[in-house]
């Protein structure tokens, strides 16, 4: 893929990456053999980029069958969005897409027309916000828009280019992370530990992620390193996580918050932790 070629996320993800980009650029190893982002989400990282050697997994299935499509039959996705974006949107004709993505994930579906009415409703809901119930389905409001472009068409054509060489995964990371070996770069980047009890971001999927799975996360994170592996995590910066990484290198950040309904709650602190010195 040819550098100078701007790839951008085709989705809004709770937890982007956009806004740290040039701060995890600058701590990047310098040599990276094999990239490997096992929380994959709207792949600000990935994109930014461009790997040629690229593994990436996310445990959500429906983003996941998104990513293949985009791979696979970005021409037919392109139609189906422009599709869905033909019929001019309001509350009903949310409902009825949502319903119809609804009935996709109820049967297991993971089709392109699946993958379109992802990208679609991502477009049209509250804050482009993922957030299923305790059955699995997705239910975020709609957002009010109308006449919106849900799909740019060149950019998905330019990722679908960009993700033949990439190899697509949709594991637990622990799983996905038992091909790493000595030399490659990982950036983790898991659901956040909260900042309190009510921001806690559990709703990606139906499982969440809890204490256990970052306990989990930090002892790959140590196990990885003795192998000899470049490693880099972001999270919120807490106590637990200077506990659990207190051995590495941990540069604390001021953000902005994307995705957040009460305005002050919108900046914060973030570290980017790494298991080598800054090159
Ligand atoms: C903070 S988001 C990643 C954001 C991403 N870096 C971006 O720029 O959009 C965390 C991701 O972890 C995924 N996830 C949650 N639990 C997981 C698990 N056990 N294994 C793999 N992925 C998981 C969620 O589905 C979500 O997409």
């Amino acid at each position: 893929m040819k550098k100078d070629i701007v790839l951008n996320p085709f989705i809004k993800w709770a937890g982007g990456k956009t806004q740290l980009i040039d701060e995890i650029r600058l701590r990047l190893p310098k040599d990276i053999k094999r990239y490997f982002e096992p929380f994959v989400g709207g792949g600000a990282v990935l994109f930014s980029l461009k790997h040629k050697k690229s593994f990436i997994n996310d445990i959500n299935s429906q983003l996941i069958n998104t990513y293949n499509s985009i791979k696979n039959e970005a021409e037919q996705l392109i139609s189906l969005v422009n599709t869905f974006d033909s019929v001019g949107c309001n509350n009903e004709y949310y409902l009825f897409l949502k319903n119809l993505y609804n009935k996709k994930v109820t049967e297991n579906v993971f089709d392109v027309e699946s993958a379109s009415l992802f990208i679609w409703i991502n477009k049209h809901c509250f804050n482009g916000l993922y957030r299923v119930n305790t059955s699995g389905l997705f239910n975020v409001p709609y957002n009010n828009k109308t006449g919106i472009n849900s799909i740019d068409e060149d950019n998905i054509k330019n990722i679908s280019k960009f993700l033949k060489k990439v190899e697509i995964s949709n594991l637990d990371f622990e799983i996905f992370c038992k091909r790493v070996r000595k030399g490659d770069f990982v950036y983790f980047d898991s659901p956040y530990v909260p900042v309190s009890e009510t921001s806690y971001f559990t709703s990606y999927t139906r499982t969440g992620f809890s204490l256990d799975d970052h306990k989990r996360l930090a002892k790959l994170f140590k196990k990885l390193s003795k192998k000899g592996v470049y490693l880099m995590l972001s999270n919120n910066d807490v106590e637990l996580v200077h506990e659990l990484y207190g051995d590495y290198n941990i540069d604390v950040i001021d953000v902005k918050r994307n995705i957040n309904s009460k305005a002050d709650k919108r900046t914060g602190r973030e570290v980017i932790i790494t298991n080598y010195e800054r090159f």
